[in-house]
Order: C-alpha cells, then sequence, then structure tokens
C-alpha cells in the first residue's frame, strides 16, 4: 500500500467519525518554545490549554514534522527520520481513552479490503503506563486481550509531554512485533516497567495514543516533570508514524525504503556506481541522503534559510552532510540538483507548492552545495599544509588543536579531517579534539545560562500574560493615542507593584496604541501618562512572549503602580515616517519580483524613520537597469496614489486573493493582508501609510550581495528621500559651476579633466627622469680614483627607489668598461633612505660584489639590503647617514 493511500485511509478512518480533517500547518509555527514543529499537536496546542477556542471538537491531520536531536542516528536505525509525517487523531473535550483505543484498534486491526491495515492481531502489543488501570482495563475490553497481553511501562516511554512546559498526559502505545529476525523475544515481567533497548527495533511503536490532561510547568526529563494542574478538559492527541507504517505494509526493512523515499537512494546508486544492500557502512550513507535531502527541501519550502544559528543551522547541517555522505560514497560532482528533483517529484504528489516554489528551494540548495565545496576546496588547502608540517616535523598524528582549528574556522568535519588523514598515512588526537570541542560546548552553555539570565523576566511576562488573558489590546493601526489600564509592572526582571521617579521598567498595558518591534518594523516610542500625573518616556517596545506588548521605559516623574490609568501618546512624526518606509518596502518588494520574477522573495527587512533596508533572495549582483526600472516602477505607483488597505481573513482567502504567502501561520489562522491598491498585496501585521502618495518620494541607494543568494537594497522614503536628492542636487550645482560647464556635460568633462591630469602626470614623471638621468654624465666625470677601482657615490634626495635604481644602472653603463666601476646612488624621496650599488664586470673580476657593498651600506643606514653580485638594492630608516653609508662602501673598495 502506497503511502498516499494509507494517508488516504487514515483521513477517511476518522472523517466517518466525525473529525474535521484539517491540512498540515508549516513546519514553523510561530512557538518560541519550539525550533519547529515536532508533533502532530503543535498547531492544536492553544485548543489543549484552553487559551483559544477549537472550531470544532474532533479532528484529524497529517502534519509535517522535523525532529533532528536524533540526527546522529539516521540511517543507522530503522526508524529515525529528521522528517516525517504523523497521522493524528484529536479529540478536545469530547472522546476519551476508550474512543480513542477503539478507533485505533479498529483501524489497525480492520482487513485492507475493509479500509484498515489488516495487521495481525498476535503481533500487536498495546501498552499503558503503569499505574493507569483504567487505561488496562479498557484495552483487554476493547480488543478482547488477555490482561498479559497489556505491556505496563514507566512514564519514559508512557508518559507524553513537550519536551517543554505545556500540555501533557499518560498515554498507550501499539507496538508491532516484526519477528524473531529482529531481535529477542521480550519477556515483559521480567524486564519491568523501562523498555529494553534491544528490543526497539523488534516491537516498533506505530502509534501513540496521548490521554491529555495535565499541564505541565516544567520538564527536566521524559520521566522528571512537575505537574501544575488538569486542563480545562480531557483531550486525545495521537500520532501515528506514516512512514513506520508505510514500511510495515510496504514490507521493506526500514523508513527509507519506502515508496517517497526509497527513489532518492536509487538516484545516488546511479550516481555513485555504488549498490545500496551490499555494505553496511554504504547504506547509512544512502539513507542519510535519502533522509536530509527530502527534511531540507521541506524545511526550505516553508522558508528556512541556512545559517549559522537556530533553524537556519539545522538546514545547513543537514545540506552538507547529504552532500558529504555523497562524497563518502565517492560522487564528488554537485550532488543536490541530481537528488532534490527526485524527491521533489515524490513529495509534490502531497505538497503541491514544492512544484510552484521550485526556483526559490532550488536556489537556495545549490547556492548551499556551491559555498560548502568551496569551504572543502579552502579547508583541503589548510589540511594540506597542516599535514606537510607533520610529517617534515619527522610526526604521525595531527593534533587535536589542528583538526579543532579545521573544523571550527573552515567547517570541516572531523569525519572528514580522519579520513584524509588515513590517506597521508597520518592519525588524528581525536581526544584533543574533542576535548576542545568539548570546551567549547561549554562556553556556549555558558553564555546561553548568562543570556538566560537577562531573560529572568521570562516567568514574570507569563504570570502578566495570564492575568489579562493572554492578549493586550493593539489600538494602534487605528488610533496613536488610547487609554488603558496598567496591569504589569516589570523591573529588573521581577514583577513589581510600583515604581518611582527614575526607574527603568517595562510597562504592560491591558490597551496600547505602541506598535511592538516585529516583522521588521521597528518599535514605536512616546510617552505614557498616568491619571496620577506621572510620566513615563517609552524608548522601545517588544513582544517577548506571544499577545504581550511591553513598552520599556523611564519613569521620568511621578509613581506608576498597577491599576493606574493610563493615556498613552505615540510619537506621531515617528511612527509616521516608520509606516510610510513599511509602505515602501510592500512596493519595492513586489516590483523586485515583477522585474526579476517571483524567486525575488524577501529574506527580511528593516523599517525605520525615513529609511529601509529590503533583503530578498537573487542568485548575482541585481543589474544596473532593473534598479532604475524598480525605482521607477515603484515612484509611478507613489503618484497614483493607491489606497493602502488591511483586512483580516482566513490564511485559505488571502492565498485566493493573491496574497504573497508568507510562513508559520497555520490552516484556519485569520491573517491580516495589506495591498497597495490593487497591486502588492502581502500578509502583515505592521502599520502603514494610508495612501501611497504619503510617500512623496523613493530613493533606491544602491545593493549589494550579504550571503551567497541574498541581496539588500537600501532606500530612504519621503523627506529624508528628498533631502537626499536635494544635497546631491546642491553639489551638482557646485561642481559644475566650478567646472563651467551645464549638469549634463559633467562625467565627459570630468573624465577628460581625469585623463588631462594622467597625461600631465606622465609628461612630469619622464621630465624628472630626464633630469635624473642627466646627472648621470657629471657624476661619472666627478668619479672618485680609489685606486684599482673608480667609485661613483652620490645621495639623491629627490630620487625614490626605482629611481636609485635606474640612476646606478645608467651611471654604472657610463663608466668606462676595461676599468674596476662601482656606483652607489642613494634615494630618499620617501623620507626613508633606499640605496643601490651596480658593480662593473672588470671590478667584480676583482672580487667586488654590489651584495655584500649594499650591506654595508644598508647598516650605516639602519636597515637591511642584499641582491646579485652585480646589481643590490637596500633600505634604511636614517637618511641623515647617508654619507656616512657611502663611506662605508668607499672604505670597503679600498680595503
Ligand atoms: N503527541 C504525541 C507524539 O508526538 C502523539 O507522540
Amino acid at each position: 500500500m502506497d503511502t498516499a493511500e494509507i494517508r488516504r485511509r487514515f483521513i477517511a478512518h476518522f472523517e466517518a467519525a466525525g473529525h474535521q480533517a484539517v491540512p498540515s500547518a508549516s513546519l514553523l509555527v510561530p512557538d518560541p518554545t519550539l525550533l519547529f514543529v515536532n508533533a502532530g499537536m503543535v498547531p492544536f496546542k492553544p485548543y489543549f490549554l484552553g487559551q483559544e477556542t477549537p472550531p470544532y471538537s474532533r479532528a484529524t491531520s497529517v502534519q509535517k514534522c522535523v525532529r533532528t536531536p536524533d540526527i546522529e542516528d539516521v540511517g543507522k536505525t530503522t526508524r529515525h527520520g529528521t522528517f516525517f509525517e504523523m497521522c493524528g487523531n484529536f479529540s478536545f473535550g469530547d472522546y476519551f481513552k476508550e474512543g480513542a483505543i477503539e478507533y485505533a484498534w479498529d483501524l489497525v486491526t480492520k482487513s485492507q479490503a475493509d479500509g484498515g491495515w489488516g495487521l495481525e492481531e498476535s503481533r500487536l502489543w498495546p501498552s499503558v503506563l503503569h499505574g493507569d488501570d483504567e487505561a488496562l482495563a479498557l484495552w483487554m475490553k476493547v480488543t478482547g486481550l488477555p490482561q498479559h497481553r497489556i505491556v505496563r511501562l514507566g512514564p519514559k516511554e508512557n508518559y507524553w509531554s513537550m519536551g517543554v512546559p505545556g500540555p501533557g498526559g499518560p498515554c498507550s502505545e501499539i507496538l508491532y512485533d516484526r519477528g524473531p529476525q529482529y531481535g529477542p523475544e521480550a519477556d515483559w515481567e521480567s524486564m519491568g516497567t523501562a523498555m529494553d533497548p534491544a528490543l526497539e527495533d523488534r516491537y516498533l511503536e506505530i502509534w501513540n495514543l496521548v490521554f491529555m490532561q495535565d499541564e505541565l510547568s516544567a520538564v527536566r526529563s521524559k520521566s522528571d516533570f512537575d505537574i501544575v494542574g488538569s486542563l480545562p478538559k480531557r483531550n486525545i492527541d495521537t500520532g501515528m508514524g506514516l512512514e513506520r507504517v508505510a514500511f510495515l505494509l510496504q514490507g521493506v526493512e526500514n523508513m527509507y525504503e519506502i515508496d517517497v523515499m526509497f527513489p532518492v537512494i536509487a538516484k545516488a546508486e546511479e550516481l555513485t556506481g555504488k549498490r545500496y544492500g551490499a555494505d553496511h557502512e554504504a547504506d547509512v550513507r544512502f539513507r542519510v541522503v535519502a533522509d536530509h535531502i527530502r527534511s531540507s527541501m521541506m524545511l526550505i519550502g516553508d522558508g528556512v534559510t541556512p545559517g549559522n544559528e537556530g533553524r537556519g543551522y539545522v538546514l545547513r547541517r543537514l545540506l552538507r552532510r547529504a552532500v558529504r555522505s555523497m562524497r563518502l560514497l565517492g560522487y564528488e560532482d554537485p550532488a543536490l540538483p541530481e537528488l532534490f528533483p527526485v524527491s521533489r517529484d515524490k513529495m509534490a504528489e502531497t505538497y503541491t507548492e514544492l512544484h510552484r516554489d521550485w526556483d526559490r528551494i532550488s536556489t537556495v540548495a545549490f547556492a548551499e552545495e556551491h559555498a560548502f565545496r568551496q569551504t572543502l576546496r579552502t579547508g583541503t588547502t589548510i589540511f594540506d599544509t597542516a599535514a606537510t608540517e607533520v610529517r617534515s616535523g619527522g610526526g604521525t598524528v595531527l593534533s587535536g588543536d589542528k583538526a579543532f582549528a579545521l573544523h571550527d574556522t573552515y567547517g570541516f568535519p572531523i569525519d572528514l579531517t580522519l579520513e584524509m588523514a588515513a590517506e597521508k598515512g597520518l592519525s588524528v588526537d581525536e581526544e584533543g579534539f574533542r576535548r576542545l570541542m568539548g570546551e567549547q560546548r561549554e562556553r556556549a552553555r555558558a553564555d546561553a545560562r548568562a543570556k538566560k539570565g537577562q531573560q529572568g523576566a521570562g516567568s514574570a511576562y507569563r504570570d502578566i500574560a495570564d492575568s489579562i488573558g493572554h492578549k493586550v489590546e493593539f489600538t494602534g493601526y487605528t488610533d496613536v493615542v488610547s487609554e488603558g489600564s496598567v496591569r504589569g509592572i516589570v523591573s529588573d526582571g521581577t514583577a513589581v507593584e510600583s515604581a518611582g521617579e527614575g526607574a527603568e521598567v517595562e510597562l504592560v498595558l491591558d490597551r496600547t496604541p505602541f506598535y511592538a518591534e516585529g516583522g521588521g518594523q521597528l518599535a514605536d516610542q512616546g510617552v505614557i501618562e498616568l491619571d496620577n500625573g506621572a510620566r513615563i518616556e517609552v524608548y522601545d517596545v517588544q513582544s517577548p512572549i506571544s499577545g504581550l506588548i511591553v513598552h520599556k521605559a523611564k519613569v521620568v516623574n511621578g509613581e506608576v503602580s498597577l491599576g493606574g490609568h493610563a493615556q498613552s501618546l505615540v510619537d506621531i512624526e515617528r511612527r509616521a515616517s516608520i509606516s510610510r518606509s513599511h509602505t515602501a518596502t510592500h512596493m519595492v518588494h513586489k516590483a523586485f519580483r515583477e522585474a526579476l520574477g517571483e524567486t525575488a522573495t524577501q529574506a527580511g527587512s528593516e523599517n525605520s524613520p525615513g529609511r529601509f533596508r529590503f533583503d530578498f533572495s537573487a542568485s548575482g549582483a541585481v543589474p544596473e537597469s532593473a534598479m532604475i526600472d524598480v525605482e521607477a516602477r515603484v515612484n509611478d505607483l507613489v503618484m497614483a496614489d493607491l489606497g493602502v488597505h488591511a483586512e483580516i481573513m482566513t490564511q485559505e482567502e488571502a492565498v485566493r486573493s493573491g496574497a504573497m504567502a508568507l510562513f508559520g501561520e497555520k490552516y484556519g489562522d485569520q491573517v491580516r493582508v495589506v495591498s497597495v491598491g490593487d497591486w502588492a498585496r502581502e500578509l502583515c501585521g505592521g502599520t502603514h501609510a494610508h495612501r501611497s502618495g504619503q510617500l512623496g518620494v523613493v530613493k533606491l541607494l544602491g545593493e549589494s550581495s550579504i550571503g551567497s543568494g541574498v541581496r539588500r537594497v537600501e532606500a530612504l522614503v519621503g523627506g529624508d528621500a528628498y533631502r537626499f536628492l536635494a544635497r546631491e542636487h546642491v553639489l551638482v550645482a557646485q561642481l559644475s559651476e566650478a567646472l563651467k560647464v551645464r549638469p549634463e556635460q559633467l562625467p565627459e568633462r570630468v573624465n577628460d579633466i581625469v585623463d588631462r591630469l594622467r597625461t600631465a602626470e606622465k609628461e612630469i614623471e619622464q621630465v624628472r627622469l630626464q633630469q635624473l638621468l642627466a646627472s648621470a654624465g657629471r657624476l661619472v666625470d666627478q668619479a672618485e680614483d680609489l685606486g684599482e677601482v673608480s667609485f661613483v657615490g652620490h645621495h639623491a634626495e629627490a630620487a625614490n627607489g626605482g629611481d636609485a635604481r635606474t640612476l646606478a644602472l645608467d651611471v654604472r653603463g657610463r663608466m668606462p668598461a676595461d676599468r674596476p666601476g662601482v656606483a652607489a646612488i642613494i634615494g630618499s624621496a620617501s623620507g626613508k633612505p633606499s640605496v643601490v650599488v651596480a658593480v662593473n664586470d672588470a671590478a667584480r673580476a676583482r672580487g667586488d660584489s654590489a651584495n655584500t657593498l649594499v650591506r654595508a651600506a644598508s647598516e650605516v643606514l639602519g636597515g637591511k639590503g642584499g641582491g646579485k653580485d652585480d646589481i643590490a638594492q637596500g633600505g634604511g630608516s636614517d637618511p641623515a647617514r647617508a654619507a656616512d653609508a657611502l663611506a662605508a662602501i668607499r672604505r670597503a673598495l679600498q680595503g
């Protein structure tokens, strides 16, 4: 049964039982406690916690998930995938344990002809949390199995939480016995309540039914957590691993061999010429390739780009491990352009957007491979140098330091270092390497701890959020002044009741017009006035947890206390200016997509007063002509004075209306769509100008690269753009006045002047040289007779090193060839003396050496020199010693 059919049957089974089918949410649901969606329940978390009212009491989904803590296990076991799909059914206060058990058991045991999985009952082992006698009794009742067929396990296996504070509960798993060839038979009675790892491959967990009833305040490990109380309702959350069921029903050995993954392995076989199934080590690499290609494609699809931290780092690691595994399999050419399309064609059967977004996805992935290949090239040179050093020193071990530097500075993975060292007959001090890695990790942890300390206000914020029902009313879309009351005051990370004059505080009101920094838009500033006369200046506004708006402020007079009635006044000029920038960013984004194609999607932005920065994906520099077109197009539409409107609609309506899809929204979410006329339409929570005409002028300043595949444009808006242009105008007028030409003739005039300047400089140089050489004749005439040898020694103050050389050679050429002759010229035009000594053949026959002579002179000048016997050059630091230096040469010739 192919994966698509399993998916279809799962949804059909639960739809028939009154569940609303909900499409998968993005992998990037905006939950600050999670890097990625890692379970089917994540999008429903607010429903479990009672923070939001679900629109249905039963739901079912097949959710995209990414889990990366097990990345090293990928390919080694049958069941660890970094990307997987979780089939789930959910009850929000509707059915509980019994219903969940019935639905699951029915689906797994129902014959395939009747739409189920048709798994043999004798191979199925349900498990319950030790002590959950209710679940035990229900399993016996629903399945008819005797008590010894129900396994009792401890909280590590059978209590489920998100790993962070949130909902949780006891759970039951359905284990499938794959048979004796996959491990020993379990002796459940003597095993105790912890699952023996040796059994995990044989007794495969296929479905987890969570009886979601508790709220957890802290989770230290799978079996160590604090339950603060019960959830408002008793719920069900289940997760069935789509890939696991697929590999059982498809009769293959593991998840990497199922219909939607194996084609990547087949392609890798074709590229590398190696066969899958022939060698254990190679097989692991094939599976890593299949897994990582799919995971990275899905992550990029949902908007992640490679980077050095957080989500970006996970993506980078996946891509690089895939490329590296292909190399280890013997394939050295760019691999991703070959493998990505294979994975896309399989996954796009379900996720059709992979085709639509293909240009963007492939651009991001291929650029990362390109960069990594460059890393490998540079690192290889560094590695070779290090290896040569070790060997020439007679050693056989590459130090831990070197291996660490390769890793840390060049991103060179240790396994690559090990392999390359082995090729050169060297070993690597792996222990030293690991120690350094450990130290670095410890430093990073200490940093993280220090950071956490600064965020000590976290729990204070959460308490405030609870007390106001999780959401501050933001009035700033329509108002810049509004009334509210003081609901939270945080000082030095702790909640306080009041704060006096001079205090730095973080203030939460139940209603505020202040916009918290977000979506690339900078925070508002302004003042908050209290009825008791207190005045508070707001310099920053942040939203540390969803729904909360925190004013960072200083009490400039009076006292602020909880419950106080407040009037908030946003600095209107700053707000209007930032809003204009934000609208301009949307317009520039749209215009770039028109000019460069749909792949020019936004990768970041910053909207500040009067200016903005806009980052977007593009494969190379943006042509000057495109910059000019975009600027012209935007300014045309500024003049067209388009209305700017914001509307709230569902995400589906937004996509239908042509809004640029952003990431992190979940199906059914209400989103805010901002439109500039009918032209630019984007999901956006920011504030905007009312009409495009308010922008006045938009001036693009230029574009540059800020990383592979990402360009940055900076621009000015409104008054700032006008003042910039006015300043340029004054400059042009001044130049035009000074050069006595019309402005449009300026470039030609300046080019002309530069050309003439160059010609003049060349002429001056020639004249100078001629003068210098003209002195050569006179110098030869004045040569000193030192007995056996003629000597010309001269300090030409205006000569540089090159001149001194020219002059020395010229003088030597003019001296009689049949008599030993030596010319020494010192130039000191630069302030530092250069000395050149030229010796003719007759003098060399006598044993005079320019090299020796120049050293003697340089030493006197306070420097060094050297060269050949016939011509040598040196220098020093003290031109006042030029005469002494020449005397030293004279003495050497006489001695
Ligand atoms: N949320 C449960 C899990 O991820 C079903 O296993």
